[in-house]
């Protein structure tokens, strides 16, 4: 299969979609693939690392119009959108539920879209958003352990303490992927963690993987307010699938919290769990509400495209490698998580959740695309 790789050109995005060694488990297997001059860059893979391993560097024109699947990070921009086509087989983040001009765009293009956050296994579970909650979860918590210091407005403590100097306190709201993330690096730094969760099934299992080094106390909203007093950090890794993030701190919450300490909003994608949370970015990261500093940054992911380009393609690559190995129908018809990916097939909508989000019809995957053999 001749396999593209776009170069992303969303403004501050600096991912690419597969990496050298992923380039050459695609051209051992004979496949073809089509690297945009440049789209390795971000992520320091220069194009000689991808021709290196059998690839061939190409323009842009070419990446998006010779290509059979077509491999990006970000969804298509407008600029893009005249490049989508029938018989292009695109598979990247899309995010369309809230994206009615990229929706319209993909049904008018006659496009195949496969959404990387859509993919999902039978136990719920989301494997190609699941590598950038890791890294969300990690960089928050050193997010918060930077901006605790004094001349970036922080309180002036060092998380960890030193021997003879208490360390400070972390309160994580929401102990999944991100919560988990979160913890094991406060830990690390030698901070006094505790997980605010509201499922005790997986406060049993954080409990068993974290061994005891963490405080596990189901969260309420009066919990919520004890805890976030005492603390030198907060974080905010609460989900509720399918719906904007609840407002488990409200703003009189905030009077009660110390000067100079940091909140955290890693759930700002979906909205925020605090009330004083808006989206901010890397270049101004943080801005202050009642002397708490708020880090509201809503792509984290960004400011690591190393390791965020190669978390990413270790997920995508087996379903990248089925498709080209298989065909679209064949690899979904092997693997049900995959069915879920698929967004839009020749104009129709077969995500019921997008379609019901723009008043658009809705088409069962197997009516456009049969899975069992005719
Ligand atoms: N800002 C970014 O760059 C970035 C990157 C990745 C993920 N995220 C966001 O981080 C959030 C968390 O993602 P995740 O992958 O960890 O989700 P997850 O589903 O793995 O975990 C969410 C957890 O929140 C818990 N929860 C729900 N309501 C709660 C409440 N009232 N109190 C305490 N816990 C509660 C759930 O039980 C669950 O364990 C999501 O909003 C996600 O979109 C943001």
């Amino acid at each position: 299969m001749k396999i593209g790789v776009a170069k992303e050109i969303k403004t501050d995005e600096y991912r690419v979609a597969l990496t050298p060694a992923g380039a050459l488990e695609l051209t051992r297997r004979g496949h073809d693939v089509l690297i945009e001059a440049g789209a390795g860059v971000g992520s320091a893979f220069a194009d000689a690392a991808y021709e290196g391993v059998g690839a061939r560097i190409v323009s842009t024109d070419d990446v998006w119009s010779d290509s059979e699947l077509l491999l990006k990070v970000k969804e298509p921009v407008e600029e893009e959108y005249p490049r989508l086509r029938e018989g292009l087989v695109l598979f990247t983040y899309l995010h369309i539920a809230a994206d009615e001009p990229l929706t319209r765009a993909l049904t008018d293009s006659g496009v195949t879209a496969v959404a990387y956050e859509t993919v999902e296994t039978s136990d719920g579970g989301l494997p190609l958003l699941a590598p950038m909650s890791e890294i969300a979860g990690r960089l928050a918590a050193q997010a918060g352990a930077y901006f605790l210091e004094k001349p970036l407005g922080g309180r002036g403590l060092l998380l960890g303490g030193v021997p003879g100097v208490a360390p400070g306190r972390v309160v994580v709201i929401g102990g999944g992927i991100v919560g988990y993330n979160a913890a094991v690096i406060a830990i690390g730094l030698g901070a006094n963690v505790m997980i605010l969760e509201r499922s005790i099934d997986r406060m049993r299992h954080l409990d068993e993987i974290l061994s005891g080094r963490v405080s596990l106390v189901m969260s309420s909203s009066l919990q919520i307010r004890e805890s976030i007093k005492d603390a030198d950090v907060v974080i905010g890794a609460v989900l509720i699938p399918g719906a904007r993030a609840p407002k488990l701190i409200t703003s009189d919450m905030l009077h009660d919290m110390k000067d100079g300490s940091v909140f955290c909003d890693v759930a700002i994608d979906q909205g925020g769990c605090a009330e004083t949370s808006k989206p901010t970015t890397h270049s101004e990261p943080v801005y202050e509400v009642e002397g708490v500093t708020h880090y509201c940054v809503a792509n984290m992911p960004g400011a690591v495209p190393i390791t965020a380009t190669k978390a990413l393609t270790n997920a995508t690559l087996p379903y990248v490698e089925a498709i080209a190995e298989q065909g679209l129908r064949a690899a979904v018809a092997h693997d049900a998580s995959l069915v879920l990916g698929v967004n839009v097939v020749d104009g129709k909508i077969t995500y019921e959740a997008v379609a019901d989000a723009h008043s658009l019809d809705y088409t069962p995957l197997e009516e456009v695309l049969p899975l069992a053999p005719a």
